[in-house]
């Protein structure tokens, strides 16, 4: 069966809890704005888009009990309630490029009636939603021909049906292969200090029956060198112009390990993670996490008391070491207009 990551099932944003997972399948309902900033910030909801998608809804939720039908101070409302929406993690762009076309439907339907902008923002959502989707499956069919017959390929965090909205990105890829009948072996970085690698990636790869195998992070370099990876296709948070490509922390460690060992390393990211406005990765804001992401393993504290701690949750890898974009344009290469 899918896996129902986001859907808007009456006038509510049911979520599943990613945070619960893999113990609990668990589902949360949001009803309000500041339902949909805690589950993004909490990181129920993860993965680029969609937390775009996630936002989208979030403008639907909070203007949803306007009490106004002046357009001026509904427009002003939806400024807020945007604006309150771009707080709630820094670096994934697709949460900025959904909140860009939300406020553009408010500045394309001045002339229209309060309540019809309300449900032109709904159709809007959806149609983000719906836009993940296809491109989801565009992804997976252009990556998909990559591959040979039969390979394996190594990946980090989690790109698939849960960080969108289905398929994935970079796992999209690998599910296109498989129902192509390709025999395709995946090993899945455990992805420190989240494990979005063993919880979520390997939780959704079993589920599918494809074989994954989980390890740690600081393994991958030896699977490399006995030559046991063939191709790394992982996902993306922003993309500047020039290709530079802000992921998952541990992704860029990867990439100058496949340089080194003539390994082809794939973006797998829609159009919706490309920043159009960064010349480079210098300029991506990266997000700084809690140290307890680090010092605590489950309820129990395996670092010093007052230890430093420095917890960034994305790297960016430069341009030079990717072997291409996969969008749901094609197989593409920067710049990134
Ligand atoms: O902190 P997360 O779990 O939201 O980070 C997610 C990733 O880094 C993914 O690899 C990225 O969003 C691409 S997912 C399609």
């Amino acid at each position: 069966m899918a896996i129902k990551t986001l859907e808007w099932i009456d006038n509510k944003l049911r979520l599943i809890d990613q945070t619960m997972l893999p113990e609990v399948e668990g589902y949360i309902e949001c009803q309000t704005k500041e339902e949909v900033f805690e589950a993004i910030q909490q990181m129920r909801v993860r993965g680029a888009p969609a937390i775009g998608i996630a936002a989208a809804f979030g403008v639907v939720l909070g203007l949803f009990h306007s009490q106004t039908t002046d357009y001026r101070s509904f427009r002003q409302e939806a400024e807020q309630v945007i604006h309150y929406l771009r707080l709630a993690r820094p670096t994934a762009v697709n949460l900025f490029n959904a909140l860009n076309r939300m406020q553009q439907v408010i500045e394309q339907n001045k002339n229209m009636e309060v309540a019809d902008i309300k449900i032109a923002l709904l159709t809007e959502a959806k149609m983000i939603l719906e836009d993940e989707k296809r491109a989801s499956q565009q992804m997976g069919d252009f990556g998909a021909q990559l591959l040979p017959q039969e390979c394996t390929i190594l990946t980090h965090c989690n790109a698939g049906a849960l960080a969108t909205a289905e398929y994935g990105t970079a796992l999209a890829v690998i599910y296109r292969a498989v129902e192509q009948g390709k025999i395709i072996k995946v090993y899945a970085d455990e992805t420190r200090p989240l494990l979005q690698g063993a919880r979520l990636t390997c939780w959704e790869l079993m589920r599918a029956g494809i074989d994954v195998t989980l390890i740690c992070d600081n393994m991958a370099a030896s699977l490399m060198r006995k030559k046991l990876i063939d191709y790394i296709f992982v996902g993306a948070d922003r993309i500047a112009r020039n290709g530079d490509t802000a992921n998952k922390i541990g992704t860029y460690n990867l990439a100058v390990l496949a340089k080194y060992h003539g390994i082809p390393f794939y973006i797998v990211a829609p159009t919706s993670t490309i920043d159009n406005n960064i010349p480079d990765g210098e300029y991506i804001p990266i997000e700084e996490r809690a140290p307890e992401e680090i010092t605590q393993w489950g309820n129990r504290r395996i670092a010093p008391n007052n230890v430093k701690v420095y917890n960034p949750a994305f790297d960016v890898t430069p341009a030079a070491l990717i072997t291409g974009w996969i969008t749901e344009e094609g197989l593409r290469q920067p710049p990134f207009t």
